[in-house]
């Protein structure tokens, strides 16, 4: 009897549970990678979160966000577990062909972290070298076509500038702002100027032209109205505090 009154208890709250889901906007990330997403203790916070939210918001929607390794990310919105893909990911043709776009909300690029010690002259300089990246990342894609040879990998940016103080790498290749609040505080390191110029937009499974025309205009908005200078320089400032605590 007190198994029957348990199975029917759980059943009703997975009902529950998953009607709450179907109602709410998911965001999938990659929460290693500030200012656009990371841990405020157990919570996800960054620029990406607020974007999403504000779009979650907009539609009328709950919001929810999750954290996998970057792999994982874009997989998550081509299969329908997550509704939005937000990771400062960067718009590139290879990704275009498994899922749509939206207009960029930030142009940036990738730099290279270097030891001082050993300092960095440019790309010619990389043949060869022993080179720290987040896999699954355009750092990653830079490493393979670009130079032609694997790279070492890692699963946040902060992992592989820990290889790079501990050693194991020569130089780490990174998206510039995770870069800069990786080296914040660390005297013996510094990164170099852009490589590439890169966009990141958010990406959703192909087919939603609804969903995409909504988060468009949010993004829009955010721009406009100085929503996202705002999430910017609060992020950036807060993700630095944690950095040196
Ligand atoms: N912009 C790079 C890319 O799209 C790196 C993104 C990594 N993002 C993250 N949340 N870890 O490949």
């Amino acid at each position: 009897m007190n198994k029957m009154i348990m199975a029917a208890v759980a059943a009703l709250c997975v009902c529950g549970c998953s009607q709450n889901n179907d109602d709410a906007i998911k965001m999938i990330t990659e929460a290693t990678f500030p200012p656009y997403e990371f841990l405020r203790g157990q919570e996800i916070v960054g620029i990406d979160v607020e974007i999403c939210r504000a779009i979650a918001q907009k539609l009328g929607k709950k919001f929810q966000c999750e954290t996998v390794d970057f792999d994982s990310v874009i997989p998550a919105v081509i299969s329908g577990k997550a509704d939005l893909a937000a990771a400062g990911i960067t718009v590139t043709e290879d990704r275009k062909k498994n899922v749509d776009f939206s207009i960029p909300y930030v142009t940036t690029g990738i730099v290279v972290v270097y030891s001082k010690s050993n300092p960095y002259t440019g790309p010619a300089q990389l043949k060869g070298k022993r080179i720290g990246v987040q896999g699954g990342t355009t750092s990653e894609t830079y490493v393979l076509e670009q130079l032609g040879q694997e790279p070492e990998r890692s699963r946040s940016p902060a992992e592989a500038v820990a290889a790079l103080k501990a050693g194991r790498v020569d130089f780490v290749i990174a998206d510039i702002d995770p870069a800069k609040n990786c080296v914040k505080g660390e005297n013996d390191l510094a990164i170099s100027d852009f490589v590439t110029s890169e966009d990141y937009a958010i990406a959703i499974k192909k087919g939603r032209p609804d969903l995409l025309k909504i988060i468009d205009e949010t993004i829009a908005e955010i721009k406009s109205d100085g929503r996202l200078a705002k999430w910017v320089a609060e992020f950036t400032a807060e993700a630095d505090s944690l950095k040196n605590k």
